[in-house]
């Protein structure tokens, strides 16, 4: 089988990494992360990938003057190092339009809401104060406009009465990580494709599709 070489950004912990570095464990898995790149020095997630034994650097967005400066350096090195499918797992740095449109299709972000809402920052806070009782998190194609995109899955988490921002964005959280390794998952196997703006998914191929928004894991 032809494992769909992954890149993965980071800025931080690296818990969404660690779930699909995980997944990709398994020899059968459909995806192989092979670069983990991160742009802040110390994030804990590097540590995470050369644990699993996979290629991990650190490129400094500061040394460049221009977004696109950074971006072309981080473009050459997942070159470089064979990428061919790109995945955001908290990259906290906004992508140009450049590097968008260079990666179109073979780039994919998780959120940490039912997009569209909550688009941008402290999503689990603005859910908490807009009073919605179902919360979740995104996984899409990535495209130039912030947190845009086809989406290929989403996991619905409840809001429970005395809920925190913090321990929705932990339930949060472990739903991410079923979530975007599932989605990985349909996109390596080619069940996920972008169709005039939407993602079309296999539902021949993947019978339990449906189930994603409920349980991710069962994909
Ligand atoms: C996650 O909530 C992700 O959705 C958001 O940033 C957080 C990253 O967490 N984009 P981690 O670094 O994967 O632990």
């Amino acid at each position: 089988m032809k494992r769909l070489k992954t890149g993965v950004l980071i800025s931080g912990k690296g818990t969404n990494l660690q779930a699909l570095l995980d997944a990709a464990a398994d020899a059968a898995y459909p995806a192989e992360i092979i670069s983990v790149i991160a742009n802040k020095a110390g994030a804990p997630g590097l540590e995470k990938a050369r644990k699993a034994g996979v290629k991990a650097a650190f490129i400094d967005h500061t040394l460049y003057e221009e977004r696109e400066d950074f971006e072309r350096e981080l473009d050459a090195k997942l070159r470089e190092d064979g990428v061919e499918f790109v995945a955001l797992a908290g990259f906290m740095r906004i992508l140009t339009p450049w590097f968008v449109d260079k990666w179109k299709d073979r780039l994919i972000n998780i959120h940490p809401s039912l997009l569209p809402a909550f688009k941008g920052v402290h999503t689990h806070e603005r859910a908490l104060e807009s009073g919605v009782r179902v919360h979740g998190a995104t996984v899409h194609y990535v495209r130039p406009e912030m947190d845009e995109g086809p989406i290929i899955g989403q996991a619905a988490v409840p809001v429970l009465a005395g809920d925190t921002k913090q321990t929705l964005a932990d339930r949060v959280l472990v739903a991410e990580h079923k979530l975007y390794p599932a989605c990985l998952k349909l996109v390596a196997e080619n069940r996920a494709r972008v169709t005039a703006g939407r993602v079309r998914l296999d539902r021949d191929s993947a019978p339990s599709t449906d189930a994603i928004l409920s349980n991710p894991s069962s994909v």
